[in-house]
């Protein structure tokens, strides 16, 4: 690989400027940013960082041909003339992974069936057999990405997306996922000099992503498999030593994390998660209700993830937002809180108005990142008619 070369980190969309900030931070050049993805330059201990340390970048990719493409044999010509046994043993094992839009190559299957057989010529004229397809554990991933009539064929060097961070062991219905947590957490400015509160934490993704940054612990400390560390080129002494790196640059932690949420049987799942990542002495969990969120004197941040109104009946989610809503005008003075919903409606019960919003996607759910400043007077509480608890 040459010695500065192109990448490209993908993310989700609404945290490109963020993932940029730290792609920044890392030494990355001449960053741009684009449509759920960063590119940027540098070195190969800045790709080995990026999958290591970046906490809202979903894969990094090694843009290794860029050109033209009208149809399959065009991109098969053109895939034919890259030099593939620079990069993958003739012993070793591939897998390609075809996305195409806008283009005559309609099928991505078929973009990675033309883009195998090139490479599959390409070793067989040269060498007379080829490296093997294996779609399960390749030891080098290929993307092809047709875009109107340009192809960008790239190596993977995370295969496994990055939010697997290797500490979750159970979720429940509706996990956040770890790079949005994350990518909420830098985006709320929270910097870890305060308490940090998650009143409605589940299986406590957000506690644990929050724990993480503000301990400064690596987002991949856990996970095991990366492309790279399987690629020809693979420079294992300065891998150690970028995991070694990060290990002394370890923070101390003085305030409080605070998961809490209503059911125990979630919090049992939270408590192995937060038991698996190590953080059992940093973010404490308490089954209560919103109502009876006590967070930590002081102030702090607090950002959370209620339900939205697709599996609870319209009246329980009025009923839900307003509480949430009282929460935090009696209880979180001096906190910034922010609150993910993709329930514009039941917003509306929270009786507060966002001092920001900040468009995010939860999966497929368009959805608003909401920031309540909470200041001494905020305390009113709407009257409203109660409306009694089913559990
Ligand atoms: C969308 S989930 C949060 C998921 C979480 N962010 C995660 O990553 O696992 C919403 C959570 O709110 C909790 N919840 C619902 N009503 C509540 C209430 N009144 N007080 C506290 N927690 C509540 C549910 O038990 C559920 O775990």
């Amino acid at each position: 690989m040459k010695k500065n070369q192109s990448y490209i980190a993908k993310t989700f969309a609404g945290l490109e400027e963020i993932l940029a900030k730290e792609v920044k931070e890392l030494g990355g050049l001449n960053i741009k940013i684009l449509n759920r993805a960063v590119m940027f330059e540098g070195d190969k201990e800045l790709l080995y960082k990026t999958n290591y340390l970046c906490r809202t970048a979903i894969r990094v990719l090694v843009p290794i041909a860029i050109f033209r493409a009208q149809n399959e044999n065009e991109l098969y010509n053109e895939v034919l003339k890259i030099k593939w046994e620079d990069y993958i043993h003739l012993n070793g094992t591939f897998s390609i992974d075809g996305i195409t839009s806008y283009s005559n190559i309609t099928h991505s299957k078929y973009l990675a069936l033309k883009t195998k057989d090139a490479i599959a010529d390409r070793f067989r004229e040269k060498y007379g057999r080829r490296p093997n397809v294996d779609t399960k554990d390749p030891d080098v991933k290929i993307n092809v990405r047709v875009f109107r009539d340009e192809c960008t064929v790239s190596l993977d060097s995370s295969v496994e997306s990055l939010h697997k961070r290797g500490y979750r062991i159970g979720t429940g219905p509706a996990p956040l996922n770890e790079v949005l947590a994350a990518g909420m957490i830098l985006l709320s400015g929270w910097d870890g000099n305060s308490n940090f509160v998650d009143p409605m934490c589940g299986s406590g993704t957000l506690p644990i992503e929050a724990a993480m940054f503000a301990l400064n612990i690596p987002p991949a400390q856990f996970r095991e498999l990366f492309g790279f560390t399987r690629w020809k080129d693979f420079d294992k002494e300065l891998w150690q030593k970028i995991k070694d790196d990060a290990e002394a640059a370890r923070k101390e932690f003085k305030y409080k994390i605070i998961g809490s949420d209503r059911s125990g049987r979630i919090l049992q799942v939270a408590k192995e998660n937060v038991v698996s990542a190590g953080l059992e002495d940093e973010i404490s969990l308490r089954a209560r209700y919103i109502d009876d969120a006590e967070p930590p004197e002081g102030g702090g941040t607090m950002i959370t993830n209620p339900p939205y109104g697709e599996r609870i009946k319209v009246e329980d989610i009025k009923k839900l937002y307003s509480e949430i809503g009282d929460a935090m005008k009696t209880k979180f003075e001096g906190y910034s809180a922010w609150i993910i919903s993709s329930d514009k409606e039941a917003l509306k019960f929270i009786g507060l108005r966002p001092s920001r919003r900040i468009t995010l996607f939860n999966g497929p759910l368009e959805s608003g990142f909401y920031k309540f400043d909470i200041y001494k007077g905020t305390k009113k509480v709407h009257k409203r008619k109660r409306i009694e608890r089913k559990e």
